[in-house]
């Protein structure tokens, strides 16, 4: 191993010790690991959010979108992939320019079982127990696709995000939140074993995809922008198959 130029003190250590090289890898959880701790965490979820802010931002994000967005008379379909406990569903509902339909997908049966609880009465969402890269819906069924930390989980988010865009109508909408690449997004790296993006990489993702008129901004002021992206896209409106 090559010999570089050190301090006196780390000279005398790689003297003693010999050379090392230390490499830390991502090994993102597989399906198994994902399900058991999402399914641990369901009960905690939502209040956790809460004490982050995080609900109030997805808010205004949706309010973001919709100022910008107009879609016909409604119902506005609308898949949130990841739904967990169903804040960002909620907020899409409650900021929507139309009356919406409400589908979630999630692994975990605990996370789907909170949002049953806390949407099935009002929002009446469609359900699914599956994973985001093997969606059943039919291509183009949806105005509205939504990824609210979900896609920095998967090992390739692109597979994730390729799955969305097919759901997506032409013309329709894709938005994404996403850990950001700063301290405290690193120390949720480091619990959930997840992806970060800075506004660059969160752009480049969404651009691959085909997405159009793609945009990036932190989440919110406060603790949810500096742990979070959100990112937006358009499906273009050309005949995609
Ligand atoms: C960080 S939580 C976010 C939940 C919710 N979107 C929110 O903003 O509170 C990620 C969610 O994605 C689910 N999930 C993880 N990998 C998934 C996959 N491959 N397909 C579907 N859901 C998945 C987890 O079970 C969990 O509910």
């Amino acid at each position: 191993m090559t010999e570089t130029s050190h301090t006196p003190a780390i000279h005398l250590l790689t003297r003693t010790l010999g050379s090392w090289e230390v490499t830390l890898r991502r090994h993102p959880l597989n399906r198994a690991q994902a399900v058991r701790r999402y399914d641990a965490a369901g009960p905690g979820w939502h209040g956790a959010l809460g004490r982050l802010g995080v609900p109030q931002a997805y808010g205004a994000l949706w309010r973001d979108v919709f100022a910008a967005y107009a879609p016909g008379p409604g119902p506005l379909r609308f898949l949130d992939c990841g739904i967990g406990t169903g804040a960002f569903s909620e907020a899409f509902a409650a900021n929507a320019s139309a009356p919406v339909a409400v589908s979630g997908i999630d692994l975990s049966p605990a996370m789907l079982g909170e949002a049953q609880a806390r949407l099935g009465a009002t929002l009446r969402p469609s359900l699914c127990l599956g994973d985001i890269r093997a969606l059943e819906a039919e291509t183009g069924s949806y105005h509205v696709t939504g990824a609210a930390h979900l896609l920095e989980h998967l090992a390739d988010p692109a597979d994730g995000l390729a799955e969305m865009v097919r759901a997506t109508k032409p013309g329709g909408l894709v938005v994404a939140c996403l850990t950001r690449a700063s301290l405290p997004g690193a120390l949720i790296s480091m619990r959930w074993r997840t992806h970060l993006f800075t506004l660059r990489s969160a752009r480049a993702l969404f651009e691959a995809a085909g997405l159009v008129d793609v945009r990036a901004r932190p989440l919110g002021p406060g603790l949810p922008g500096r742990l979070s992206l959100a990112v937006t896209g358009r499906t273009p409106l050309e005949d995609r198959t």
